[in-house]
């Protein structure tokens, strides 16, 4: 049994759904109440006795906490995993392994500081990745390298988009906070799920190499006069998308090579200014005789309600909700289907068998990498070799408040 413990608080809801592990702890900011939000819900699924610590080394030395989620906001990574090697260092605790939600870093040396604290002090890793994990892909990719593939040749070209209408904190609308738009903040699942998707089942991700990236960003909707100011109001005047803005919108191609030297295309698209009834994730396979497609709004029963129904505004039907009337698609277990339910327990049972979780802070490193090549290209407006010579230190304009679409 694995005794959990939370720096923030994502998706404790799908613990619902995960044996062998309970979350005894949690720890957020002390400006807020989110933490004993955390340990109110943890207590009423009935996922464990948690209870709030004081601090992350707190957390660390308390015998009964195995392993840590890192759940808190892009910016904390580093100060939150440095303050966890300390407590190991200095002799306190049983931590066996560390979780790591994306993006690893904000850019790669952050990712890669990551990846090397972890290893200095000996902790198992993983990347919390979701979509790897959802059925959806799990199945179709399944299927479609053993009968499709199988038959008549690897899959040539993946396609995944991750596409709503903007994120719930202000934080994530801040280039420096977040490390970028949404290029940073969701094209890490699509690039991971379609490179997924392209590598065979159990093979190594290194069996593809990338060689080439291009990309475009572009501020569709958020710099508009009317939705800069609403994203100013949200937070308290400090997002200034007049000034400041982040990329709303982005495209993504990597070009890979495959072990017999054959070319292999990834495509991945996403938004924060999708119109639609809320969150779509869409993922396409295609190979020479065979294609896979996974469209989240598509996939489960839809619920009408006439304009009689004028309910408050809501998240009830499906994640980033933007109406409560006439045909809404329902996801009928969103935990699961995402894959959150996957993952965690992926996480549990890697700890549990002292081994290294499949989805590891090395792919968080080298996502965290086709991404900052992705930010060159559109930068430079045009397709950059893989690796660039200076990615280890590059840092996106967004990320330095200086990006202009
Ligand atoms: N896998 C996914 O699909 C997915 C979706 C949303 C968010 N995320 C990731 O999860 C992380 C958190 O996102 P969120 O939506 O929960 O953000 P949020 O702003 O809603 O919540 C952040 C939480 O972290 C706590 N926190 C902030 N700074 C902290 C610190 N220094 N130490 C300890 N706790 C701290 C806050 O108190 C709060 O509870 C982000 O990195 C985000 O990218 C992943």
């Amino acid at each position: 049994m694995i005794g959990g413990g939370f720096v923030g608080k994502f998706h404790i809801r799908s613990w619902v759904a995960v044996r062998d592990a309970d979350i005894l702890g949690v720890v957020g900011r002390p400006d807020d109440n989110t933490a004993e939000e955390a340990v109110a819900l943890v207590r009423q699924l009935g996922v464990g006795q948690a209870k709030v610590y004081e601090s992350i080394t707190d957390m660390v030395a308390d015998p009964a906490i195995h392993a840590l989620w890192i759940c808190a906001p892009n910016f904390a990574r580093i100060e939150i995993m440095e303050e966890i090697a300390d407590a190991i260092e200095a002799g306190k605790g049983e931590l066996v392994g560390v979780a790591c939600e994306k993006p690893l870093g904000r850019n790669a040396a952050e990712a890669r500081r990551m990846l090397e604290l972890v290893e200095k002090v000996g902790l198992l890793d993983g990347y919390l990745e979701n979509q790897l994990f959802s059925p959806a892909i799990v199945r179709g990719k399944d299927l479609l390298w053993s009968r499709g593939a199988a038959l008549t040749g690897p899959p040539y070209l993946a396609r995944a988009a991750e596409e709503h209408s903007g994120p719930h904190m202000p934080w994530f609308w801040e280039g420096e906070l977040q490390g970028g738009g949404v290029l940073n903040d969701m094209m890490c699942h699509s690039v991971e799920v379609a490179q997924f998707l392209l590598t065979a089942p159990g093979a190594a991700r290194d069996t593809l190499t990338p060689v080439k990236v291009s990309a475009h960003t572009s501020c569709l909707k958020w710099l508009q006069p009317h939705y800069a100011d609403r994203l100013a109001a949200n937070s308290g005047g400090k997002t200034d998308y007049r000034n400041r803005p982040a990329e709303d919108f982005a495209r993504t191609l990597v070009e890979y090579r495959d072990s017999d030297g054959n070319e292999r295309v990834l495509e991945a698209t996403t938004s924060w200014c999708f119109v639609g009834a809320g969150l779509r994730l869409s993922m396409e396979m295609l190979g020479p005789e065979y294609s896979l497609s996974v469209n989240t709004l598509d996939a489960g029963p839809k619920v009408f309600f006439s304009r009689e129904v004028t309910g408050d505004a809501g998240e009830d039907i499906v994640e980033k909700q933007n109406a409560e009337m006439g045909l809404m698609p329902v996801v009928s277990d969103e935990e699961a289907e995402y894959g959150y339910v996957g993952e965690n327990r992926h996480m549990v049972q890697s700890f549990l068998a002292g081994t290294r979780p499949s989805e590891n802070f090395s792919d968080g490193v080298a996502v965290t990498e086709l991404l900052m090549t992705a930010y060159m290209s559109a930068e430079q407006e045009k397709t950059i070799p893989f690796p660039p010579p200076d990615l280890a230190t590059f840092v996106p304009a967004v990320a330095k408040g200086e990006w202009r679409p």
